[in-house]
């Protein structure tokens, strides 16, 4: 068996910036309530014309081989996660093969939402401890300021969300006790329509379009349950992140970084007072970016990374949250 590590990082923004007052004249909302609430003072807004889901996948992609000090060739596999993907099909992942004109590796789309990364994560780990593949793309990517309902009736799913990817090389290496040490993977489909966006759905009579068109269908647009999956995220990112630190053998006290999936600052606070972590044992920058949603844990582990916060040795905690429900974490000993 192989071991596979993380040997590179990376991320991309695009460019335009909306901060909270922005938000406050094209809805009822305020600085306030959004920085009491989540902690976001600003997110980014994707540019139609210049920026993709995929494209933006594939400048974090090449980033993270910048930051590994590989060429797009060397790369054996693509694995992309988001939740909002260019088309309908194909998935983004064989876009980003094509961009990145690596010759005819496979790619895998990944549909899990805030967890997407992180599954994505596990599915790497898997195919480099077998031998199956030795350098693998894990990207997550997302454009969801055109999803959201810009109105006031859409405010308290518009002000969370934002636009942005992240990436990471996972390479096989021959070391004991160093990379991905354990990921754990859960879901409750019971809570599917918590977080849910209904439409366009394939489960209805009638063609789609025909039955969107009708009439006004609140259905397009996010739904969220904000209290509800609140009070299961908060539950939830501390059992999984106690089930990977008891796998290893290790205390929450062992953690050099946390990097929480950046749903809400208030659930990163309140998981990082239940561990006992100090502040720069954790990184947050839902402030500046807002929720990214598969872009989220990618997007922060390469600021982490880049600013000089992971460090060879440290023992590295990522932990996601989100709809399905799923959630999953991944222990990494850099
Ligand atoms: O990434 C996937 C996982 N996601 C999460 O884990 C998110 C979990 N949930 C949350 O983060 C929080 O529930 C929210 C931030 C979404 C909402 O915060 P909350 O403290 O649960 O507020 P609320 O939804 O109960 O709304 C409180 C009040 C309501 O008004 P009334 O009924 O008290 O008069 C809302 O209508 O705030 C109102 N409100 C807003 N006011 C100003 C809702 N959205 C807004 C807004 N601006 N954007």
């Amino acid at each position: 068996m192989y071991q596979a590590q993380i040997t590179g990082t990376g991320h991309y923004v695009p460019d335009h910036v909306v901060t909270n007052y922005d938000l406050s004249k094209v809805m009822d909302t305020s600085h306030d309530w959004i920085v009491e609430r989540t902690g976001i003072h600003e997110r980014r807004w994707f540019e139609a014309g210049k920026d993709t889901v995929s494209n933006m996948g594939t400048k974090a992609a090449l980033n993270a081989l910048e930051n590994a000090g590989l060429e797009a060739g060397e790369v054996d596999f693509i694995i992309f996660a988001t939740l909002s993907p260019d088309y309908y099909f194909p998935g983004s992942g064989v876009l980003v093969q094509d961009q990145l004109g690596i010759d005819n590796v496979g790619a895998l789309d990944v549909r899990n939402q805030c967890s997407g990364f992180l599954y994505g994560l596990s599915v790497a780990d898997q195919f480099i401890r077998t031998g199956m593949y030795r350098t693998i793309l894990v990207i997550g990517s997302e454009i969801q300021s055109n999803i959201m309902n810009k109105s006031s009736e859409g405010r308290s799913m518009a002000v969370i969300f934002g636009d942005g990817a992240g990436a990471v090389v996972v390479q096989r290496i021959e070391e004991e006790g160093r990379g991905i040490l354990s990921t754990h993977l859960h879901s409750e489909g019971k809570h599917a329509d918590k977080l849910i966006v209904k439409e366009p759905s394939t489960r209805h009579k009638g063609q789609i379009l025909e039955r969107l068109i009708k009439g006004r269908n609140n259905d397009i647009y996010p739904y969220m349950d904000g209290k509800y999956v609140f009070k299961h995220a908060i539950k939830r990112f501390v059992e999984v992140i106690c089930e990977a630190l008891d796998a290893n053998g290790f205390e929450p006290s062992d953690i050099d970084m946390l990097i929480p999936h950046q749903a809400n600052l208030r659930i990163a606070q309140f998981v990082q007072k239940k561990l006992n972590l100090p502040d720069n044992s954790i990184w947050n920058n839902i402030q500046r970016y807002g929720n990214t949603t598969a872009g989220s844990i990618p997007i922060a582990l390469s600021e982490a990374h880049h600013a000089g916060k992971i460090n060879q040795g440290d023992l590295v905690c990522l932990a996601a949250f989100g709809s399905g429900f799923t959630w999953a974490s991944a222990l990494i000993r850099w």
